[in-house]
């Protein structure tokens, strides 16, 4: 018994219209690193709110025994009591309150009921510097980008001084650099002796980390096993129930003349009006190229596409051509018109409409096509959805199904599918593959081959080096707002990369 701090078993889990969980038997040893694994839509994330109290008592089938007592949590504060906390992998955090007043959120130090700010931002401090995040704490939160957001998350976890502490692919929204603070951190917690239940797409993470490996695949277990035991290529296998050759599908094809041109380009912080984001940045992508963009977070990347998206609220000039013809791109409705679309790196932020329901998310942008005078055309609605649901293998019960309630990954495909049906000639896309798994990663990839072929240019920006190298024609780095290094796809690799995104030459 004693072996155990948490067993879950026989957990069972209903959704109208889907088993999300079906009799999963999950067994976590006290001290450990227990990964978490599995395709979008596998259960993980349900298996977790169950056992945060996020899904209360009553509302699944099986037994949660922590300790070797059986525990029946009614609502989150109920768990966090018996030592679980939480960071889930959709960000939580109140935009409008700084960083500080989210970290200690409803747990604030006062003295007869009166909050102590001094404390408050004093203590604030020491998490944020746990997680090695050097800003200051009366920040708030809508003025940071999804890598420090997420810290914020953990620091904030952290404060609850949980015994066992579960990571919802915390490590989905950083870069390489703040993966190896996160790895340094779980280490640390590690060495205090805290359990931690990590879920990440990422492998090599989780041979670099873990100690354990449990795999789900469609709502059941598939098998545990001590990381020593098992190879990257058996976890996929057992993932995806099949072998997956070639992570990248990357396919060598003539590309066309340039479409697309960007001179000159400068970005402004919205906040800071004196400070360039983005520096004089020059550069263009040919018809049926695929343009990766390398860089550290607060490089400047997401700052410059998504201003030339006309998306982005700090000032910018500069000039962009399309076909050699010089545009003039004032909002994202100027873009789309001009043969351009963009797949965000925040979907919950930029990419979908929450509430609304998956067919209504992927004709969003382009309503044009399916309104003639005024008139909806359902129909061809309804064909062109279910046309992506199968390309892109999103799981969902229906076309009417809300995207809130779909899992993360199959939410993502939504956002990419979304910008497909526009049929664009320049496809931007931030992140991509962001919490997606191997084997819809492969879909996505495979369908970026799909649009090459077809002459659409694609631009990727991406912190994930493997797919940088794996899928890019060639690759510019940025550094500090401007381009530090430019590869073809032959003469690049990941230490190249690496030196020209932290300023070397
Ligand atoms: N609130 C909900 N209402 C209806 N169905 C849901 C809800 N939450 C999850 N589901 C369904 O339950 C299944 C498991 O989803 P879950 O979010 O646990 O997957 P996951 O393994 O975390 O995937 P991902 O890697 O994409 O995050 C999916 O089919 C999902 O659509
Ligand atoms: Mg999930």
């Amino acid at each position: 018994m004693g072996d155990y701090i948490l067993e879950m078993r026989n957990i069972t889990k209903e959704f109208p219209g889907v088993r999300a969980l079906n009799n999963v038997n999950f067994k976590v040893r006290p001290g450990e690193i227990h990964a978490l694994c599995g395709e979008n839509g596998a259960g993980k994330s349900t298996l977790m709110k169950i056992l945060s109290g996020v899904y209360p008592y009553g509302t699944y089938d099986g037994a949660i025994i922590i300790n070797g007592e059986e525990q029946r949590f009614n609502n989150i504060a109920s768990s966090e009591a018996a030592g679980i906390a939480i960071i889930n992998q959709e960000l939580t955090l109140v935009k409008q309150l700084t960083v500080g007043e989210n970290i200690f959120l409803g747990n604030e130090p006062n003295k007869h009921g009166v909050i102590n700010w001094h404390q408050l931002y004093y203590e604030s401090k020491k998490w944020m510097a746990a997680v090695k995040l050097d800003i200051n704490p009366q920040t708030k939160v809508a003025n940071l980008g999804v890598g420090h957001q997420q810290m914020v998350e953990i620091a904030k976890a952290l404060s609850k001084k949980a015994k066992i502490l579960i990571l919802d692919e915390p490590s989905a929204a950083l870069t390489e650099n703040e993966v190896d603070t996160l790895m340094d951190i779980l280490r640390t917690l590690k060495n205090n002796g805290v359990t931690c239940i990590y879920i990440s797409h990422k492998i090599n993470e989780i041979f670099e980390i873990a100690d354990t490996v449990t795999v789900l695949r469609d709502g059941e277990t598939i098998a545990t096993k001590p990381i020593d035991q098992t190879t990257e290529n058996e976890v996929i296998a057992m993932m995806v129930g099949r072998e997956l050759s070639n992570r990248f599908p990357r396919i060598n094809h003539e590309t066309g003349e340039v479409i697309f041109e960007v001179k000159n380009y400068n970005v402004f912080d919205p906040d800071n009006p004196q400070r360039k984001l983005v520096d004089n940045v020059s550069f263009s992508v040919r018809r049926g190229e695929i343009l990766g963009i390398a860089g550290l977070m607060g490089a400047g990347r997401t700052e410059l596409m998504s201003s030339i998206f006309g998306g982005f609220p700090g000032e910018s000039y500069g000039e962009v051509y399309i076909n050699g013809q010089k545009v003039e791109i004032k909002s994202p409705l100027d873009a789309i018109n001009n043969g351009l679309a963009m797949v965000t790196e925040d979907r919950k932020r930029y990419g979908l409409v929450l509430i609304h329901d998956v067919k209504k998310n992927l004709t969003l942008a382009n309503l044009k096509k399916y309104c003639k005078s005024g008139v909806i055309n359902a129909n061809e609605e309804i064909h062109d959805s279910e046309k992506i649901v199968n390309t892109l293998s999103i799981k969902t019960p229906s076309l009417e199904t809300k995207v809130n309630n779909l899992s993360g990954g199959n939410q993502q495909k939504v956002v990419v599918g979304k910008w497909l049906l526009t049929q664009p000639l320049i496809l931007i896309m931030d992140e991509p593959t962001r919490g997606i798994d191997v084997g819809a990663k492969y879909e996505i990839y495979s369908i970026m081959n799909e649009l090459k072929k077809q002459g659409v240019a694609i631009i990727m920006i991406s912190s994930e080096l493997p797919e940088i190298l794996g899928m890019s024609d060639r690759i510019l780095v940025i550094h500090e707002g401007k381009i530090n290094g430019e590869f073809k796809h032959d003469e690049a690799s990941q230490e190249k990369i690496m030196l020209a995104a932290t300023g070397g030459n």
